[in-house]
């Protein structure tokens, strides 16, 4: 499969650490939250990384760059040259396009296709702000789940939210399906209801493992809510040929791109994460 991570965001709820470091870049421990979810999507099986961003967050590509100085500064620390050699091999995979305009998730999510155009495989999607602490890597359970149960469908990772919060998120209709109870086949989505229309509690959180089919769905999609391009109106329209399933993941998400979920993160997170 491929990766995308859509990280070209501002960054509004962190100002000012966010002035001059891309919230991607916050550290979680002696990594940059962007590297974790590289890692992630790699664990998962990534062969290609398709990193969305934006041309004022030069740090993103910066830090994945080869670095012939800091070689030479670190000749006799070989340990710490061990981390650069270890960015140098994940940054092989990766690539990065530019989304010029904010123009919702869907949007910059589409940006990746030129990237991988002709490649008919799967293609995780993992949100830059959201880190999935577990004892299994999140986007790894995810794309085990869908070989065993779906492999031609669509997945979106699940969380359950309390009803007052769901005007925040995705939320599906889905019958849970299968002896787990964390599967459902999904029959809709809908972007950011009210509490009263809410299908469910069943939130999409993060991670998503698509069929390449959707970036067709994006490139025609109308605005939805907010008057973005919304990823999870495309996914809708991709629901009757792909199948949707839903699975609720068994990580905890934190949400990275705002300071309280940032610390709550660094305070509660598997330091295993940081060695993987
Ligand atoms: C995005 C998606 C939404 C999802 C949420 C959390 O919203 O559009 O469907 O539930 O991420 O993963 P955003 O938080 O970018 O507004």
């Amino acid at each position: 499969m491929n990766a995308v991570i859509p990280a070209a965001g501002y960054g509004t709820r962190f100002l000012p650490a966010t002035k001059a470091v891309p919230k991607e870049m916050l550290p979680i421990g002696n990594k940059p939250a962007i590297q974790l979810i590289v890692e992630e999507a790699v664990a998962a099986g990534a062969e290609r990384v398709v990193i969305v961003t934006s041309p004022d967050k030069p740090a993103l590509r910066r830090h994945f760059e080869p670095d012939a100085v800091w070689h030479e500064r670190l000749k006799n620390k070989p340990e710490a040259d061990a981390e650069m050699f270890r960015i140098e091999e994940l940054a092989k995979r990766i690539s990065f396009v530019d989304q010029l305009q904010q123009r919702g998730l869907g949007h910059a999510v589409l940006q990746a296709e030129p990237a991988l155009r002709g490649d008919k495989t799967p293609v995780l999607v993992l949100l830059g702000d959201a880190l999935v602490d577990g004892s299994e890597p999140c986007a790894c359970e995810l794309a085990r789940t869908a070989d065993e149960v779906a492999p031609d469908a669509s997945w979106v990772g699940l969380e359950r939210v309390p009803m007052e919060r769901v005007s925040r998120y995705g939320v599906i209709t889905g019958d849970q399906i299968g002896a787990n109870g964390r599967v459902y086949r999904v029959s809709g989505l809908v972007e950011k209801p009210s509490p009263e229309e809410a299908p469910s509690d069943l939130a999409i959180a993060g991670r998503y493992l698509l069929q390449p089919v959707i970036f067709d769905y994006l490139s025609t999609q109308i605005p939805g809510k907010g008057g973005e391009i919304q990823l999870t109106d495309a996914i809708m329209r991709s629901l009757e040929i792909t199948g949707v399933f839903g699975f609720r993941y068994s990580g905890k998400r934190h949400d990275i791109g705002n300071p309280q979920g940032y610390l709550t993160a660094l305070t509660s997170i598997n330091p295993t994460i940081l060695n993987s």
